[in-house]
């Protein structure tokens, strides 16, 4: 379908990429030629990483190389914190603290400043949500895997196993996924060769947006007002009947169960095996999950609206003690990895994005052409022809 008129750009092909494939028929997650179930359980968020920009920068550093140059990142992103950040950026919220953090960092378009794009937003949120508790910032520890540094530097103590495990799959999952709202507005900034930094921005203002990725913090503020499984239709029913939207649910391409629901659903399970996971929560979300979903049949038959990756995103999140004003921020330390591989891809194609409108205001009220002056005025220096 091509919504022309509705603003979405709803079916249209905007790009080819080799990067990732959302086949939203069958509920499918391909990642640069592996399927999500195969990378989500098993592979470190440096090795996704290396997947997705392989082929797109040169120099290019061997895997393990990789790993060690994003730790390094990391303490170079640390470095550049300044001391009275704490006070001016923690009043707002996260994900305008980490995005005036990331605005600092210089642009460009090769492989260091990508790996210290990456290791950025991992480092800043950790230091953000530890400023916003009233403690210091922990510096990287650039020997350990980057999904568990980022819990050790937000907690102040090293994960288990299974905690960096868990947080490694939320990263790998949400890494790439087409051309979703904040990849191609990285990619329509890389195509102007503002640099990768630039991109980066972009993306996160994007992700920003509840329709986006702002959705699994409201998830669980819904959560804490139904409170009980006995309460959950009730509740999930007025908000339908309110004219709200539930959070969590609902999605462009799939038109059934989102793939990564159930890659996070899985990293749960097993947090949970080692006793991480408060399982009255669970039990209520899952109960929550299941009324929503016949509500959203009930009431919106004609749209197949199913659990989206947001939902089981708040309860690992939340499982692995991130705030829920942080998930945003958790999420761009993730999709990140996507949109700096989309923008190098498209800085390779060599053409600005650069669509066509349809002009459907007023006329202009006189079409008359003006009048010519009698003296011809003096030739001035013509302006530069811009592409608006
Ligand atoms: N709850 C209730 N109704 C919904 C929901 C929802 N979660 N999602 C869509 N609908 C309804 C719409 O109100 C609309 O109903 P109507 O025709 O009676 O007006 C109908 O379903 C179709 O909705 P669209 O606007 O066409 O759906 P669209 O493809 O534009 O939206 C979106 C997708 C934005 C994700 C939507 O489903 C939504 O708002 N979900 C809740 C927010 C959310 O979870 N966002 C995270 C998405 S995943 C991600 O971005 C990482």
């Amino acid at each position: 379908m091509n919504n022309d008129d509705d603003g979405s750009l709803e079916g249209v092909v905007a790009a080819h990429t080799v990067l990732s494939e959302v086949d939203g028929a069958a509920g499918r997650l391909v990642i640069r030629g592996h399927a999500l179930d195969e990378i989500a359980q098993r592979w470190r968020y440096e090795d996704v990483v290396a997947l997705l920009f392989e082929g797109f920068f040169d120099p290019w550093p061997q895997a393990d190389g990789l790993r060690a140059a994003i730790g390094r990142a990391r303490r170079e992103a640390f470095e550049r914190l300044q001391p009275n950040d704490d006070a001016l950026l923690r009043r707002l919220p996260p994900i305008e603290a980490v995005r005036a953090l990331l605005a600092r960092l210089p642009d460009g378009d090769d492989l260091p400043t990508a790996l210290r794009l990456v290791a950025a937003p991992a480092v800043y949120t950790a230091a953000v949500m530890r400023w916003r508790l009233g403690v210091q910032a922990l510096a990287p520890d650039e020997t350990l895997p980057h999904a568990a540094d980022m819990l050790r530097m937000l907690h102040g103590r090293t994960p288990t196993a299974a905690q960096g495990a868990a947080l490694d799959t939320y990263l790998v999952t949400v890494c790439d996924h087409g051309l979703n709202a904040s990849t191609f507005a990285a990619r329509v900034v890389a195509s102007t060769g503002a640099g990768l930094a630039s991109a980066v921005l972009a993306g996160i203002s994007a992700l920003k947006g509840p329709l986006h990725g702002g959705a699994p913090g409201p998830v669980l503020d819904a959560l804490d007002a139904i409170g009980t499984a006995a309460n959950a239709r009730a509740w999930l029913e007025e908000a339908v009947a309110d004219g709200q939207r539930l959070m969590g649910f609902g999605h462009r391409i799939y038109r059934v169960r989102d793939p990564r629901a159930d890659a996070l659903k899985g990293a749960l399970r097993r947090l949970g095996a080692e006793g991480s996971v408060d399982a009255g929560r669970l039990a209520l979300a899952e109960a929550a999950e299941q009324a929503a979903l016949a509500i959203l049949r009930e009431k919106k038959p004609g749209r197949a609206l199913e659990t989206n990756v947001e939902f089981y995103t708040a309860l690992l999140l939340e499982a692995l003690g991130f705030g829920r004003e942080s998930f945003t921020c958790v999420f761009a330390a993730g999709r990140v990895g996507g949109w700096l591989a989309h923008a190098r891809e498209q800085v390779r194609k060599g053409r600005l994005i650069r669509p066509q409108s349809v002009y459907v205001g007023p006329a202009p009220k006189d079409a008359a052409a003006p009048e010519t002056p009698e003296t011809p005025a003096t030739p001035e220096t013509p302006e530069p022809v811009l592409a608006h």
